[in-house]
């Protein structure tokens, strides 16, 4: 077994790699998250992240991705489960009050963090995984004078105003046009898979990205928003629905999405169960004891 630190570009597929080999439906991570959190905070990162990898014969079974100084994220194959002890210890000696968030079906993984002295935070905000099966999808429907599409490659710049305005009820959203360029340019975006309803006046009302895994089959939905001018009318419904009929066409049988599932934010599991998404498995925040 080895372990290196992150190199560089080549090195953010091998995560990826890593999430797609092991994905199955208990897997807190798909492929779009680490395109998704790492191409849009690429530029804000500093010094603040680190990351490594657990290589066994060429092929790597773990990484752990640490956002210093409070939060760690880590992929183990579960074919492997003893490295996860080795990443929490990595991280560990990092950060000593640091929180580690997992699905809580990844028994590999609960296991591990309490074997290093980690305990379930209950009072924490958590995620809930969505599932829907595309089999059977509601035709999308949106007010007259309102169109959807698929956006282009070269509206990076009204994707990103149209991402900010959905995105900044807690402040002003600090996504920049280049931040959208870098999660545009991120493997497996498609823009076939990343929608928007145009409003009359060429506002980006709402959007919806989905990162599809062709290997499993499986689209990931992140981020959706809809500016708050344009709010209740159904708008992210429609949103969501056409490019999930997309990610259909693509040949993904399943998607999946992860909204906050306690009661401090309900509305966005409200969207996605209105759409047709089921509730399963929660995330869970283990904290040092
Ligand atoms: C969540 C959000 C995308 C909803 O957009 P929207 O266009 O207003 O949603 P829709 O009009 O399509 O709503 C569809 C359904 O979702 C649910 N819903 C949407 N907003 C809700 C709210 N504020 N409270 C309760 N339920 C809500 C309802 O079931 C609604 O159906 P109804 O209007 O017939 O009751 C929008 O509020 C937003 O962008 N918020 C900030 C970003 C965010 O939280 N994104 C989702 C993160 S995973």
């Amino acid at each position: 077994m080895r372990r290196r630190e992150y190199e560089g570009a080549g090195d953010f597929r091998l995560m990826q790699e890593l999430i797609q080999r092991t994905w199955n439906p208990r897997s807190r991570l798909h492929i779009g998250d680490v395109a998704w959190e790492r191409s849009v905070n690429a530029a804000r990162r500093g010094t603040g992240w680190r990351t490594a990898f657990w290589e066994d014969g060429g092929q790597v079974v773990a990484w752990g991705w640490a956002e210093l100084p409070d939060h760690l994220s880590l992929v183990v194959d579960p074919a492997q489960p003893d490295v996860a002890a080795e990443v929490i210890a990595w991280f560990q000696a990092l950060a000593q009050d640091g929180a580690c968030s997992i699905l809580e079906d990844e028994t590999h993984l609960s296991s591990a963090l309490e074997a290093a002295g980690f305990r379930p935070d209950e009072s924490a905000p958590y995620f809930t995984h969505h599932r829907i099966s595309l089999d059977e999808l509601r035709t999308p429907v949106v007010p007259e004078g309102f169109v959807l599409r698929h956006v282009e490659p070269a509206e990076v710049e009204r994707r990103a105003e149209g991402h900010r305005a959905a995105w900044s009820d807690w402040g002003p959203s600090k996504v920049t046009d280049e931040d959208f360029a870098a999660v545009m340019s991120a493997w497996p975006y498609q823009r076939e898979l990343d929608w928007v309803v145009e409003a009359p006046n060429g506002d980006f009302a709402a959007s919806a990205l989905i990162w599809y895994d062709d290997v499993n089959q499986v689209g990931l939905v992140e981020p959706v928003g809809c500016a708050p001018q344009y709010r209740r009318r159904g708008l992210a419904q429609a949103v969501n629905l056409a490019a999930l009929h997309a990610l259909r066409d693509a040949g993904a049988t399943s998607a999946t999405v992860c909204p906050r599932g306690d009661d401090a934010y309900p509305k966005a599991r409200a969207l996605y169960q209105s759409i047709g998404f089921k509730p399963g498995a929660r995330s869970k925040l283990y904290v040092p004891s």
